[in-house]
């Protein structure tokens, strides 16, 4: 496949932001000049739903393709769609980690980014991810993966859960999402945090840290 670099962003479950970070960071990156394009792999379609809700007048920044079936249909189906020219593939994976798409996202990829939020009961659903994920590294070690915390608050309980977290066997992502309305409101625009304005700036400065952590572990350059 020629997509320099291959993205899945995955999670035991849902409501953790995989869809979230997906949009943001394909923007982020579109903004930088990468050539980006996003694989839903989510039966539910939240990205495709996502980027269907745009304005015409203002496009999604990067092609949304539904991608289905096991690890060979979705890399045919890449490259059918013509996604394999991109500097960067996202693929968005469904919320299990026993879904084929998500099973197969984890063998085409080079980077994996776990999106948690820091609550007690995140915790043990992001173990169980990562467990799949260091075993795949044990079979595949040039497979990256990080913890990447979303809904991120400012209160004691979120600071120990992240405390918590830097003790896993992956490294926490040296970019941090907090709880903000500009990447719900987003979604329903169909944009991302860079089409809201002033207001979504403290938004915006976060994803641009989070497109630099992605690029430095991708390793991917223009
Ligand atoms: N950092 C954030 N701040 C505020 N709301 C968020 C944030 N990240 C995600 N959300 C909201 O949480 C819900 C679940 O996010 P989503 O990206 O759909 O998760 P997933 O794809 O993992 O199921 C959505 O309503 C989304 O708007
Ligand atoms: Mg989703």
């Amino acid at each position: 496949m020629k997509a320099r670099r291959i993205v899945a962003l995955l999670s035991q479950k849902g409501g953790v932001g995989k869809t979230t970070v997906t949009m943001q960071l394909a923007a982020g990156l579109t903004g930088r000049g990468y050539r980006v394009a996003i694989g839903d792999l989510d039966p539910q379609e939240s990205a495709s739903r996502w980027a269907a809700s745009a304005d015409p007048s203002s496009p999604f920044p990067a092609p949304v393709g539904s991608l289905r079936g096991g690890q060979e249909d979705i890399a045919r189906s890449l490259r059918r769609a013509g996604m394999a020219s991109a500097d960067l593939i996202l693929l968005d994976c469904p919320p299990s980690i026993e879904h084929g798409h998500t099973l197969a996202a984890l063998e085409l990829a080079d980077v994996v980014l776990l999106p948690v939020v820091p609550s007690p009961t995140d915790l043990w659903s992001t173990r169980a991810a990562e467990r799949l994920v260091v075993a795949t590294m044990a079979r595949r070690p040039a497979l990256r993966g990080a913890l990447l915390p979303n809904r991120m608050q400012r209160t004691a309980l979120a600071g120990d859960v992240l405390e918590v977290l830097r003790e896993f066997t992956l490294p926490v992502l040296d970019a941090v999402l907090a709880q903000r309305n500009a990447y719900a409101q987003s979604a329903v625009t169909g944009g991302s945090v860079y089409g809201l304005g002033r207001a979504a700036e403290a938004a915006r400065e976060e994803v641009e840290r989070l497109v630099s952590a992605v690029v430095d572990l991708t390793g991917v350059k223009k």
